[in-house]
């Protein structure tokens, strides 16, 4: 079977000529009209079609958009900041940059309806650090805007006045992390705090009721505005709304972007038909379906599925439509959106060697199971890439992964968990024969470790 079109609505016009520097061809097609309307609505209805649209969070979690603004405590008395999340660190991830290098003002104004939305005034727009260019495309397009009369002082002529900073990261994948990312704009270590109590929608931002929201995200609340929440939730299926860009990168033959309605496509029709299939004379081996902190697929194995009438089908890899439910009952995740593919070239157990080595770098150290426990997974998978493995060390691997996850102040704890927790899991019987494989191999270990 054939791969459906793709659903292109947040990447319409990213190929376009002249839409990344220049305003002018953003609004002959339309821009910044959703901000004109809103304007004219109340608020609070805007808020309600967001919510009847179902749309989730784009960055990783899949959490309700609508229900995370309605959590915000409007009757503190404080300003209400809002935070564009554009920090995308997750390895495998990389939609986030497309849109702010190929179509900056979808992102103003989506976030400048969102503020509308929210009664916020001044916004910031988190970029990791080493987006240089996208930090100065976003700079040059919040000043076309402000020129223009949609960002800033006295928006189109109301009495409506709100700002956007661009606020740039120094290069650590916890500042990606919602709590985490407001104490670095603070000005401190980008520590995550507890959650419960600090819900940024309470107490984000110095103290302020906050919304923290990724760039993806946004950039669809421009199309709920222009389509109206009803014609929004034809698209996908219930409660997977909207559509998703998928990043596929490693072994396909035509890696790249790709936006489908929720649940359109299926795995196998992404990897095969629309990214091309394997290279030649190589299988797939297994893949990440969310950015690298999802559970590992692997080729061949099966999942039992509830219908709606309670009866249970059998599917497997190939088979998982990409929306959020379904790979959440497969056992994994859709994340960040971003599809890490590997071949049968791939050691895996030299594949989490990486893995490990990139969350021990980027743990923030608060809690100790996390900062200890992915300092030792780090330290065990690198003993075994580089000589000295046991047929024992994937189940001591999971032990240790089974000690840090739940156990922790925020999500990384999972995140550095899963990929060791799954991989074992799925893969238990080639860290069992690494001991051997390794001696037939020179000593090639990875550089990184
Ligand atoms: P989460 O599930 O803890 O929270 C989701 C959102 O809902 C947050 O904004 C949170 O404040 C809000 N929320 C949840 N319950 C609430 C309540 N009772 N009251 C008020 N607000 C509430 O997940 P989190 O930590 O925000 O995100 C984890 C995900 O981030 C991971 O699944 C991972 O895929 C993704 N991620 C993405 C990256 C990227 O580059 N895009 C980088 C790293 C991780
Ligand atoms: Fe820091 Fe890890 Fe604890 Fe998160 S789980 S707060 S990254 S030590």
């Amino acid at each position: 079977m054939s791969a459906p079109e793709q659903t292109r609505i947040i990447f319409k016009h990213i190929d376009e000529e002249g839409y990344s520097n220049d305003i002018a061809c953003y609004q002959k097609h339309g821009g910044y009209e959703m901000l004109k309307q809103a304007v004219t609505k109340k608020p609070e209805d805007i808020r309600e079609e967001v919510k009847k649209s179902g749309l989730r969070g784009r960055g990783g979690a899949g959490f309700s958009c609508g229900l995370k603004w309605s959590f915000v405590d409007r009757k503190s008395g404080k300003p209400i900041y809002l935070i564009v999340n554009a920090d995308e660190s997750e390895p495998g991830t990389f939609k986030d940059r497309y849109i702010i290098h190929q179509d900056p003002h979808q992102l103003i104004e989506g976030t400048m309806i969102s503020c509308w939305a929210n009664d916020v005034k001044q916004a910031y727009i988190y970029i990791r650090g080493e987006f240089p260019e996208g930090a100065r495309i976003l700079e040059k397009a919040i000043q076309e805007a402000r020129d223009a009369g949609f960002v800033g002082k006295n928006i189109l002529g109301t009495d409506y006045s709100c700002d956007i900073f661009v606020h740039r990261g120094a290069g650590a994948y916890i500042c990606g992390e919602e709590t985490g990312l407001i104490e670095s704009l603070e000005g401190k270590r980008a520590n995550p705090r507890i959650k419960p109590p600090y819900f940024p929608a309470v107490l984000g931002l110095y103290q302020c009721p906050t919304i923290v929201n990724n760039v993806e995200t946004l950039c669809h609340v421009k199309h709920i505005m222009d389509m109206g929440a009803d014609e929004y939730l034809k698209i996908g299926t219930p409660n997977n709304t909207g559509t998703r860009i998928l990043c596929v990168s490693g072994h396909v033959k035509k890696p790249g972007y790709y936006e489908f309605a929720c649940g359109d496509v299926t795995l196998g029709q992404l990897l095969y038909d629309v990214c091309g299939g394997p290279r030649e004379g190589r299988t797939f081996k297994a893949v990440i379906p969310g950015g690298s902190s999802a559970k590992i697929l692997r080729f061949g194995e099966k999942f039992t599925l509830k219908n709606k009438d309670g009866s249970t089908r059998e599917i497997g890899v190939e088979d998982i439509p990409m929306d959020f439910d379904t790979l959440a009952a497969c056992g994994t995740m859709g994340g960040s959106g971003g599809v890490i593919v590997m071949d049968d070239s791939v050691n895996i157990v030299e594949a989490l060697a990486n893995i490990n080595a990139f969350y021990s770098h980027e743990s923030c150290g608060q809690c100790t199971p996390c900062r200890e426990g992915s300092l030792w997974m780090k330290k065990i998978s690198s003993r075994m890439v580089h000589g000295d493995a046991r047929p024992e060390d994937g189940e001591l691997l999971k032990s240790v992964a089974d000690q840090i996850a739940g156990r922790t102040i925020c999500a990384f704890g999972e995140a550095c968990s899963w990929p060791t927790q799954s991989y074992v899991l799925k893969f238990g019987d080639e860290f069992k024969a690494y001991p051997e494989a390794k001696k037939n191999k020179s000593a090639d270990a990875l550089e990184l470790i």
